[in-house]
């Protein structure tokens, strides 16, 4: 589904982005996508995709915990 008709943004676009790591923000997706400069129509439809897109990652502590790690534990470099 289109969410941003002047930009030719779709939600796939979005969740994409999301998993790959490249938007975590309503600012960051419309710096690499350009959603929302023009009419801003799309702005709450993108945003309740964004926020469904995001709570849909593995948090951090499930992440941790699937690799036996401790919460809270520092990250090993
Ligand atoms: S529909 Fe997204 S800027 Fe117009």
């Amino acid at each position: 589904m289109i969410i941003c008709v002047c930009k030719a943004v779709s939600d796939k676009t979005i969740r994409r982005s999301v998993e790959h790591g490249e938007v975590i923000s309503l600012r960051d997706l419309s710096r690499e996508t350009g959603l929302g400069t023009c009419c801003g129509k799309c702005v709450p439809a993108a945003r309740a995709t964004l926020a469904q897109a995001l709570s849909a990652l593995p948090s951090t502590a499930a992440m941790n915990r699937d690799l036996g790690m401790p919460l809270g534990a520092p990250a090993a470099c």
